[in-house]
């Protein structure tokens, strides 16, 4: 059985059937296990989806063009207003989402710092999905608050969903703040230019950058090898985090793809169907180290949770 279909049939009913909440599967290099993420909306209320930030995107190059660099850039991130969305923080350090993302960062961590690992580029993680809305902004988000919170390590959020950064309305910044677009067609941008730094201490951003119509050329760019590089050696004790656009339904999220040290892959539970997800997996087959968190997931039985009442 090829590793796809492995992968695939990890996600079927009866294996979800036998995972035990809050017990995280080992994750070796070349893993399927799928890690389980329940659907953290708070009782009660219900979390909108984001208007998608492109929406206000100004496309005149006249105003592109005006804006001056930046560097060092410090934003305010509204933690309780990021605790409302289902976000890990560190005032609510044992609510059950920030316990999920515990078990879902440590076999990243050591994935990404443990030399015998031999995963190249092991601090690169892509966060992506077949389909749009399964939740891989969601993940992204709280993997970084999570590894950034506990100061295990810093962290490195990269938006590079370039064509709809959601990053910007999650964590109260502008769409358009230069960024990774900046910093790929425009050879004086440096990474530091483009990095934001948050209240959160360990935690900097770089944004998705001024929308560009060739944006997929633009990440598949020589020049994007070369950031891709630098991040991964310069920046070698961060962990870089990209959110990244859906498999399925772009091609920029397959060509970041190959470039990665790991991959989560985020399947959101009772919507992506086994075939959408091995597809998914066919275009990333080429990254040693791929991930799956189950997302979204509700208890087999008992109507509750994945995760409830662990404590
Ligand atoms: N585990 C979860 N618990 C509760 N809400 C969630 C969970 N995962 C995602 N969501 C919510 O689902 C919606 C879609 O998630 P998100 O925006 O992260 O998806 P996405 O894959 O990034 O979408 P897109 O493809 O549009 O970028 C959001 O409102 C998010 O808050
Ligand atoms: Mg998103």
């Amino acid at each position: 059985m090829s590793l796809i279909e492995r992968a695939a049939d990890k996600l079927s009913k009866n294996e979800i059937g036998n995972f035990i909440p809050g017990k995280a599967p080992q994750t070796v290099k070349t893993s399927f296990d799928p890690l389980f993420l329940s659907n953290n909306v708070p009782p009660g209320q219900k979390i909108a989806k984001e208007a998608s930030a492109s929406d206000s995107l100004a496309t005149d190059s006249t105003n592109r063009a005006s804006s001056s660099k930046k560097t060092t850039k410090k934003i305010e991130i509204d933690l309780e207003n990021l605790h409302r969305k289902g976000i890990v923080t560190l005032d609510h350090s044992r609510s059950e989402i920030a316990e999920q993302f515990r078990l879902i960062k440590r076999p990243l961590i050591a994935n990404a710092f443990n030399p015998d690992s031999g995963i190249k580029n092991g601090n690169l993680i892509m966060v992506t999905s077949s389909l749009s809305g399964e939740g891989k902004s969601f993940c992204s988000i709280n993997l970084a608050m999570s590894i950034a919170m506990e100061m295990d390590h810093r962290v490195l959020l990269v938006d590079a969903d370039v064509a709809r950064p959601s990053i910007p309305a999650s964590l109260g910044f502008s769409p358009e703040e230069p960024g990774l677009l900046d910093l790929l067609r425009d050879p004086q941008w440096k990474i530091p230019d483009v990095m934001m730094k948050t209240n959160v201490k360990k935690l900097t951003l770089i944004p998705a950058g001024r929308r560009h119509a060739h944006a997929t050329e633009l990440l598949a760019s020589q020049s994007m090898h070369s950031i891709l590089a630098e991040l991964a050696h310069r920046y070698h004790d961060r962990v870089v985090i990209f959110d990244s656009p859906p498999l399925l339904l772009t091609s920029e999220a397959r060509v970041l793809a190959g470039q990665m040290g790991q991959i989560v892959l985020v399947v959101e539970a009772e919507r992506t169907t086994q075939q959408t997800v091995k597809e998914a997996l066919q275009q990333i087959e080429a990254c040693d180290v791929i991930n799956l968190i189950y997302n979204k997931a509700r208890a087999h039985s008992g109507g509750g949770y994945y995760g409830y009442g662990y404590y």
